[in-house]
């Protein structure tokens, strides 16, 4: 026997040595559900170990997250008002606009800041875009959504991330950030994004639900990849920085796809089911946290993802796990 596949396993040093990827503390992105009100950190349920933060204290957390390099975040409002044409979404007033605000204000250039941008949280109905004759209207929805992201271009936002999956959103967006000298602010598309009972814990925290239906007539079919390539060329031809594809998990498959087929970073979400899964089968004792989810960077990691977007970020950088 000459070949011995164990001799580059046999100590840590050498198994180091031969490792064919290092997760880096600058690939992760840490969302952040912001709320109305003063004084508010109030855990979110069905996410063990994630709150809802008014205003002043998202600028303690961040502080606090930015002394372990957690200087990347992901903007959520939550708590809007809601109406059918989901103005609130593209308000001055939002409460993502006065985030933005107020973090740049703290903390400039030091904190990377991207914001969801999508009207379910603003809508009567719950859905990704404006209703109309009981269909989800694509280009009606274009417009909220552009009108949205110009928002959150303007107070501050360094990417904004269209999460609503409606056709041509990015170019439209690149349109109308272009046409308001906002050429400098970014787009990480969520090009990838199927329909996902994974999403299962995020639509409690962002309180996001449909009333009626479901959002597969825009959210992609999980029995398709031919799709999710097609929908990654389109965000890059319509001026996307970065395209994501989400969820992670159980979609490792389409992220090396994704990246075998395009020069853009290429982003992951570990979404809110997959991240509670892990923090539930922890807390029974089922898993060791830490050494799963160390497992799963390392999945994203190795299917092809530059970034990762998780909930996990704070614990893997505050507890230094890597
Ligand atoms: C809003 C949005 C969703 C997520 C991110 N943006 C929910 C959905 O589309 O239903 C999911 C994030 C998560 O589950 O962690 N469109
Ligand atoms: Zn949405």
């Amino acid at each position: 026997m000459y070949s011995r596949p164990r001799r580059l396993r046999r100590t840590q040093i050498i198994r180091n040595l031969v490792s064919e990827m290092k997760l880096d503390k600058d690939m992760f992105i840490y969302p952040y559900f912001v709320v109305p009100g003063k004084g508010v950190k109030e855990p979110i349920g069905a996410m063990p170990g994630i709150s809802h933060f008014s205003l002043d204290e998202l600028v303690e957390d961040v502080k606090a997250g930015l002394n372990f390099g957690v200087n990347k975040i992901l903007l959520f409002g939550v708590g809007n008002e809601k109406t059918e044409d989901a103005s609130s979404a593209f308000s001055w007033k939002s409460i993502v606009v006065e985030a933005l605000k107020l973090l740049k204000d703290n903390f400039g250039e030091e904190l990377f800041i991207a914001t969801d941008v999508c009207v379910c949280a603003y809508t009567t109905h719950g859905h990704c875009g404006l209703l109309k004759d009981g269909y989800i209207d694509n280009d009606l929805s274009l417009e909220v959504i552009s009108k949205m992201a110009l928002a959150h271009g303007r107070a501050g936002a360094d990417m904004v991330a269209p999460s609503d999956m409606m056709d041509g959103r990015v170019g439209a967006i690149r349109k109308v950030l272009d046409g308001n000298n906002l050429t400098e602010t970014g787009i990480m598309s969520y090009s990838v994004k199927y329909a996902s009972a994974y999403y299962g814990p995020f639509r409690e925290a962002a309180d996001s639900s449909p009333g009626e239906g479901d959002r597969k007539s825009y959210q992609m079919d999980f029995r398709n990849s031919g799709e999710a390539l097609r929908e990654a060329e389109l965000d890059e031809e319509e001026g996307a920085d970065i395209l994501m594809v989400k969820p992670a998990l159980a979609y490792l498959d389409i992220i090396k796809e994704i990246k075998q087929i395009t020069n853009l970073p290429v982003a992951c979400y570990n979404v809110s089911g997959e991240y509670s899964m892990v923090k539930a089968a922890a807390e029974a004792g089922f898993v060791d946290e830490k050494e799963i989810v160390l497992e799963n960077m390392h999945a994203f990691s190795r299917a092809g993802a530059d970034i990762i977007i998780s909930y996990h970020t704070r614990d893997i950088l505050e507890k230094g796990w890597i």
